[in-house]
């Protein structure tokens, strides 16, 4: 999962430096022992200098008051959402996918009452970034608004009451991320409409894949058929998510 959250950076970390330190001595005593253990070494060190940090840490969210307004908002309603909305682990990844990555156009597909909307915008405050979200039922819309402004949130989110199958239409790219979290079986119709829009480094996140009320495995075989594109399935917690980005063309 820390592959998908990193920076563009591989620099290792201060744990990483510690390791190495601590490797290189094993690997001179190693060595004296038995040289044979060098090769694997030398390429096992290769490896984690060359292996990506997380991108965010925890602190990353809690500098400003803004900041400690969201987790406190996020954790006093962690049991409250009632209207399919995404588990709090799941918002988290969202979030630090969000801010790791640098994204700043986002498009989702069923808002609900907000909840994934709300983790995606606090990425965004990190970002400069944006978020385009659709939702069909009327009431779910009006409450996901009215969580936006209790979040401070709503100057970064455009909550579109409007079908999410003609509204993706009239979007306009570089997206850099759109969280597929509504209708399923119009997925597809999703991902070929913006994929051409996706920037050069841009996703698809895609919720509940393993869930057996719809084809997840289908989808799944649909996107990784698709040329220039990578997915891989992640757990924050105990729902999957497919991670679907372009890939880098160098
Ligand atoms: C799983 S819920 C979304 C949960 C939300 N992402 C969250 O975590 O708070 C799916 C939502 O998609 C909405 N929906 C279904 N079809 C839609 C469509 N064609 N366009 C927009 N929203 C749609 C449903 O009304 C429902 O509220």
């Amino acid at each position: 999962m820390t592959d998908l959250i990193q920076h563009r950076t591989n620099a290792p970390d201060a744990g990483g430096r510690a390791g190495l330190a601590a490797l290189s001595t094993a690997a001179g005593r190693t060595g004296r022992r038995n040289m044979r253990w060098m090769p694997a070494l030398i390429l096992l060190l290769a490896f984690w200098a060359l292996a990506p940090t997380d991108a965010v840490q925890a602190d990353d969210f809690a500098g400003t008051e803004h900041d400690r307004h969201l987790a406190e908002i996020l954790k006093g309603k962690r049991s409250q959402w009632r209207d399919l909305n995404v588990p709090y682990q799941d918002g988290e990844f969202l979030r630090n996918f969000v801010a790791g990555r640098s994204m700043r156009s986002v498009v989702e597909i069923g808002t609900s009452t907000g909840h994934s909307g709300l983790w995606i915008a606090w990425g965004l405050t990190k970002t400069g970034g944006r978020l385009v979200t659709f939702e069909i039922d009327r009431e779910r819309h009006a409450t996901a608004r009215q969580n936006f402004t209790a979040a401070r949130v709503s100057a970064l989110i455009d909550a579109r009451l409007e079908s999410a199958r003609t509204g993706v239409l009239a979007l306009t790219g570089p997206i850099d991320m759109v969280f597929l979290d509504g209708d399923h079986g119009h997925y597809r119709h999703y991902v070929e409409t913006l994929a051409p829009l996706l920037s050069d480094d841009g996703c698809f996140l895609t919720h509940n894949i393993e869930r057996p009320f719809w084809d997840g495995q289908g989808y799944l075989a649909m996107v990784r058929g698709i040329p220039g594109f990578a997915t891989e399935v992640v757990r924050p917690g105990e729902e999957a998510i497919a991670v679907t980005c372009r890939r880098p063309t160098s």
